[in-house]
């Protein structure tokens, strides 16, 4: 264990924006150290007789995955509900609901709509509560991200990250946040209109200045990957989005698809591609035929070639949300 606290105990985590750099850092540490243990076999079960509640409002694949086997590995149990086998939100409001679970439970995950739902949860709970995605914010995909692209390149600062496509939702908005507080550069490539919103932009700015960050907009595709270290994008069409806005996404935003080409005019061959998942990069899904039926697009957000290709660091990405929600847990668990 690390010598100096992370010192969260007791927090909720609601957004990037409530830890500073060096707790942000103690938790990718601990993820670290973690994911180790685990792979050494050597049990941590750091929190053993703890009980947590999930939440899922909206689907997951991931986010529950790590959840319950993070909850699992640290010797706590965990509880799933959802809105058709509880009551919440119908029969039993937000604050309610908080305050049952936290008579029960030593934290409460929540995955769903607003932000302001994960916000009520923490208002009305004593215990830790976990946002595991809104439509604003995703702070528990940062932390994978995070610790990806310092497993794979050995630092943070100073990394060029160039986030394609639609930056005004959860993504965008989370990995700004995370770029910002750490000091890598990031760059929102998009159309005007898909742009993180002014006060976002605004605190981001801020805090990179601090952190030794850039911020930068650059609608230009081909401009915007120059001498990129990593290019990430995500689903054009988020959860709780209605299916009729992907005519208009897929006009828009096209240019924005990770292709071969794109990934080329980086000018560095050590580029790497990330996406927190599910992505429609081939037709092998429903989602996926039905928009190649209307569309004649056989990939989405990203090519099959770039998603399969060497460059393409998703499934360590993807397991790393599993170690970094342990660790995020553990944390704010525990006086760690
Ligand atoms: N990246 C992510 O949150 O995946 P899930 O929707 O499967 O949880
Ligand atoms: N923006 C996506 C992220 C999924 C993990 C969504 O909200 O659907």
């Amino acid at each position: 264990m690390a010598t100096e606290k992370i010192g969260i105990q007791g927090k909720d985590f609601l957004t990037l924006l409530d830890f500073n750099e060096k707790q942000i850092l103690g938790l990718l540490d601990l993820a670290e150290e973690l994911k180790a243990k685990k792979k050494a076999g050597i049990p941590h079960r750091m929190c053993e007789g703890k009980n947590i509640a999930l939440i899922f409002e909206k689907h997951s694949t991931r986010t529950f995955s790590s959840f319950n086997v993070a909850a699992n590995d640290l010797g706590m149990s965990a509880t799933f509900f959802d809105s058709h086998g509880s009551h919440i939100g119908k029969k039993e409001s937000i604050a309610d609901t908080a305050r049952v679970l936290t008579r029960m439970f030593d934290g409460i995950e929540y995955r769903g709509y607003g932000q302001n739902v994960v916000n009520d949860l923490a208002k009305y709970s004593t215990v830790p509560v976990w946002n595991g995605l809104t439509d604003e914010f995703h702070p528990t995909q940062i932390l994978a991200d995070m610790l990806t692209i310092k497993e794979h390149f050995g630092h943070l600062k100073g990394i060029k990250f160039v986030f394609m496509g639609d930056n005004s939702f959860n993504m965008g908005n989370s990995l700004m946040i995370g770029c910002a507080r750490l000091g890598l550069d990031f760059t929102a490539c998009c159309p005007e209109k898909y742009l993180q919103n002014s006060e976002i932009l605004k605190i981001c700015k801020e805090l990179a200045e601090k952190s030794g960050g850039t911020i930068t907009h650059e609608p230009d595709p081909y401009k915007a990957v120059k001498d990129a270290d990593v290019i990430s994008t995500d689903v054009w069409v988020s959860m709780g989005e209605p299916d009729e806005i992907w005519k208009e996404r897929i006009s828009d935003l096209m240019a924005y698809q990770v292709t071969s080409d794109l990934m080329k005019a980086t000018g560095k061959d050590s580029t790497v591609f990330m996406h927190c998942l599910p992505a429609y990069h081939n037709l092998d899904t429903i989602n996926g035929r039905e928009i190649y039926e209307k569309f004649g697009i056989d990939a989405i957000e990203v090519t099959d070639e770039v998603f399969e290709s060497p460059q393409s660091i998703v499934w360590d990405e993807a397991e790393n949300r599993m170690h970094t929600i342990k660790a995020m847990m553990a944390a704010t668990l525990l006086d760690i």
